[in-house]
């Protein structure tokens, strides 16, 4: 009897867990949004998460959500439960451009590098997919 009750109670958090879950999850990730940016100087980038990382078949989470030890990427552990501003942005304008670089860094050198993406400013940062995407809300 009791533990049919745990049981149940179990089951009803797991319930509750994944009914809440797809509010936090990279579903809804359209665009890159990071909240260190207050004052954006350029249209916003549009990313279509899962979409994109499967199709450019990007296997493990912390290719981008990584962390460090000693200097060194983990193998296994994953950040993707933090910006990317929380270890790459030290504050002021000067942070903000250093992060851009960063972001510029994590995207353009893989689309460089497999020829395929977007490298030009004006198709990462499109007024036009803005605008749809505005209009999507
Ligand atoms: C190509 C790089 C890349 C890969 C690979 C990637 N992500 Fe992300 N992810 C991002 C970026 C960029 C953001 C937006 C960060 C921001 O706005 O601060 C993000 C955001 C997220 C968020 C935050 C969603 C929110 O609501 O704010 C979650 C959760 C997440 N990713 C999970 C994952 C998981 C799980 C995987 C592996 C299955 C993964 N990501 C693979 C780049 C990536
Ligand atoms: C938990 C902290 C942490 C998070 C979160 C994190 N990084 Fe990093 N990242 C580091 C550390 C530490 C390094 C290595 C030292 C350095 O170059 O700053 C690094 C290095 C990098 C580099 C190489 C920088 C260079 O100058 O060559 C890029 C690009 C990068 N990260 C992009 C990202 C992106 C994009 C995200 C979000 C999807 C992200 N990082 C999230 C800690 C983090
Ligand atoms: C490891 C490689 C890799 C990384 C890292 C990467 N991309 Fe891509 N990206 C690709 C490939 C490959 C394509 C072409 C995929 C296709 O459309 O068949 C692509 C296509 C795109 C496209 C156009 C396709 C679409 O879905 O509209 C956008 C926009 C894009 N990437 C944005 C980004 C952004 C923003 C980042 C950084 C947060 C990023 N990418 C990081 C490999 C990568
Ligand atoms: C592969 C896609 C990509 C390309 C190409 C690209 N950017 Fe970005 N850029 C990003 C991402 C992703 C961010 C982070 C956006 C965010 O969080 O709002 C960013 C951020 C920025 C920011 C800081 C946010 C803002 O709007 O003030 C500036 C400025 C910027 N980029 C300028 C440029 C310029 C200039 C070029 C061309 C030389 C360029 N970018 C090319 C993806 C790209």
């Amino acid at each position: 009897m009791k533990k049919s009750f745990v049981a149940l109670i179990t089951g009803i958090a797991v319930l509750i867990f994944f009914a809440a879950a797809p509010g936090y999850s990279q579903d809804d990730v359209k665009t890159v949004d990071d909240s260190a940016f207050t004052e954006k100087k350029r249209p916003v980038v549009y990313f279509p998460h899962d979409a994109h990382n499967e199709k450019a078949e990007i296997e493990s989470c912390n290719y981008c959500h990584h962390t460090y030890e000693n200097g060194v990427k983990s193998e296994d552990a994953s950040s993707e439960d933090q910006e990317c501003s929380e270890c790459h942005f030290s504050g002021g304008a000067k942070g903000a451009d250093n992060l851009a670089r960063v972001y510029h860094i994590a995207c353009k050198s893989c689309h460089e590098q497999v020829k395929q993406g977007p490298v030009m400013c004006g198709e990462c940062h499109n007024k036009e997919k803005e605008k749809a995407l505005k209009n999507q809300l």
